[in-house]
């Protein structure tokens, strides 16, 4: 053999390399389940929660799970899998204290984002960590710009009447809908103008079947507002009203997401769907996920309760604001 020290010097190396290896602080996996894969809105949150990933050197296990079953099947699935984190944006809220139970049974770090769990007698559950918007300041925000533009529009309170698509079972989408509609109606719009269409579903159908139910029994109204928990709730509710002939000279709605919108927007001819108050998705992808990374891998707690606002986007402003923000190129 020509270089027989090099023998000894190979081995320690490697077992260098193992003992390193060993030592290791565990790779960071954290996951982030929401509640709609399929929704603009969720998917700018994945895609900022990506770039955190990418950043600060992460895994992002990105689950959509539309009901309870799956929400726990998928604590399993991330503890199985060595993760040490959960982001959850959960399909139902009143899961609370199981979900809260089986994280902690799971070994998982919870951080709720955009919808916060309720406890057995229906309370927001404020001991676990929470970022969503200010929902009720929002939703005034849409009730202000409606009443603003019926004024602009010259429309009178005898011809007009408001359509609130509600979902009151999810909390944060009541303190929107209520949100707009006091502010409606301390803009001085009558109350018993202001009519409720209650969602059966969160998404686009179940907004477009309440709104036709509500648009059949109210045949005489010349005008319509309308409002809703999001985007998609204006969007069905707007869709209904083209059904019935409504036009953006007839109708004006205003959404909350500012991400749902983008397509009707971009449409050649103005729909009633008239605005919405963009909310900061990047808030809710990225600053939730650096929280989660910084909570496991420094035991820093994230605050237990953070709000992030909305900014009005209309046909008018939409593309610079997008591109201010990041969202859009
Ligand atoms: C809820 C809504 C979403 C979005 C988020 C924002 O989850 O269903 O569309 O508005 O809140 O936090």
């Amino acid at each position: 053999m020509k270089f027989p020290f090099l023998l000894p010097f190979r081995a320690f190396a490697a077992l260098t390399l193992l003992a390193l290896a060993a030592h290791a602080a565990p790779a960071i996996k954290i996951g982030f389940l929401v509640k709609a894969p399929e929704e603009p809105w969720f998917q700018l949150e994945w895609k900022f929660a990506e770039q955190a990933a990418k950043e600060l050197g992460f895994t992002l296990v990105k689950i959509g799970a539309s009901d309870g079953e799956k929400v726990l099947s998928a604590i399993d699935n991330l503890a199985a899998g060595g993760a040490q984190g959960l982001i959850i944006c959960t399909p139902d809220t009143k899961l609370g204290p199981g979900l809260v139970a089986k994280a902690r049974a799971a070994g998982l770090k919870l951080l709720t984002v955009d919808d916060q769990l309720v406890s057995a007698n229906g309370q927001p559950m404020t001991k676990v960590h929470y970022l969503g918007i200010s929902a009720g300041k929002i939703g005034e925000d849409v009730g202000k710009t409606l009443a603003a533009e019926m004024k602009k529009r010259g429309w009178t309170a005898a011809d007009t009447a408001v359509c609130a698509a509600t979902f009151d079972e999810l909390a944060t989408a009541k303190a929107r809908t209520d949100g707009a509609i006091n502010a409606l109606k301390a803009a001085g719009f009558p109350e018993n103008r202001i009519f409720k269409a209650p969602q059966r579903t969160g998404d686009i159908p179940g907004s477009f079947d309440a709104t036709n139910i509500l648009l059949t029994q109210k045949p005489d109204v010349k005008y319509w507002l309308v409002c809703a928990n999001n985007d998609n709730g204006v969007l069905g509710a707007v869709r209904a009203l083209e059904g019935r002939g409504f036009t953006a000279a007839t109708a004006i709605g205003v959404g909350i997401n500012g991400t749902d919108c983008i397509v009707e927007f971009e449409k050649a001819k103005p729909t009633p769907f008239f605005g919405s108050m963009l909310l900061s998705a990047k808030s809710h992808g990225y600053d939730t996920a650096k929280m989660m990374y910084n909570w496991i891998k420094d035991g820093k707690e994230p605050a237990l309760d953070t709000r992030t606002v909305g900014v009005l986007i209309t046909r008018e402003n939409f593309r610079q604001v997008l591109k201010e923000q990041g969202i859009r190129d």
